[in-house]
C-alpha cells in the first residue's frame, strides 16, 4: 500500500513561476518549490508526487488518481481557488487530508480572491509565506494524515471491545 505518498497539485499559471509577477510570487521556479516540498516529505519518510496543469479537468483526474492511493493532498489551485467547483467536488471525494497552499495571501489582494472553494475542505491553509509555505504545507498534510491513521475508528469494534 503506497499511502505514504503526498500529492502536490499546482493549478493554472504556476508553471510560469520565476518570471510571472515576481513582485508577488517571487523569483523561484515551480521546480524549486517542488524540490523543497519533496525534501520536506523525504525527511518524514514520505514520497511526493507533483502534477501541474492549466486545465481544471486534469487536476480533477489527478485527485481521482489519488483516491485510495495517496495519504494526503497539498493543493495550490492558482485562480481555480476562487471558482473551481469541480476541483472542490473532487477534493471532497478524496479520502484523506487536504492542505490549501498559496504563495501570496489572496485575502489581502483583490476582493474576487477572497472566496476559496477549497478552504471548507482543507484541514490547514498556508498562505502568504512565499516558497517557505511549500515544505510547511507538506509537513502539515503528513501530520494530519498520520493523526487520522492513529485515530481509532469509532465504528471499529477493536477500538471498543464492549
Ligand atoms: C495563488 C493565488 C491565486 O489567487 C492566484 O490566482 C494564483 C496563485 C498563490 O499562490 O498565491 O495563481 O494561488
Amino acid at each position: 500500500m503506497a499511502r505514504h505518498v503526498v500529492l502536490l497539485l499546482s493549478g493554472p499559471n504556476l508553471n510560469l513561476l520565476g518570471t510571472r509577477e515576481p513582485e508577488i510570487y517571487g523569483t523561484d521556479t515551480l521546480l524549486d518549490h517542488v524540490r523543497a516540498a519533496r525534501r520536506a516529505a523525504t525527511e518524514l519518510d514520505w514520497d511526493l508526487e507533483h502534477r501541474q496543469s492549466n486545465h481544471e479537468g486534469d487536476l480533477v483526474d489527478a485527485v481521482h488518481s489519488g483516491i485510495g492511493r495517496v495519504g494526503a493532498i497539498v493543493v495550490n489551485p492558482g485562480a481555480l481557488t476562487h471558482y473551481g467547483w469541480s476541483l472542490h467536488d473532487a477534493l471532497a471525494a478524496f479520502d484523506g487530508p487536504v492542505v490549501e497552499l498559496h504563495l501570496s495571501e489572496p485575502r489581502e489582494r483583490e476582493s474576487w480572491r477572497r472566496l476559496s472553494v477549497v478552504e471548507p475542505l482543507a484541514s490547514a491553509r498556508v498562505a502568504g509565506e512565499g516558497g517557505a509555505g511549500y515544505p510547511r504545507a507538506v509537513a502539515l498534510a503528513i501530520e494530519a494524515a498520520a493523526a487520522t491513521a492513529e485515530t481509532p475508528d469509532p465504528g471499529d469494534e477493536a477500538a471498543d471491545p464492549s
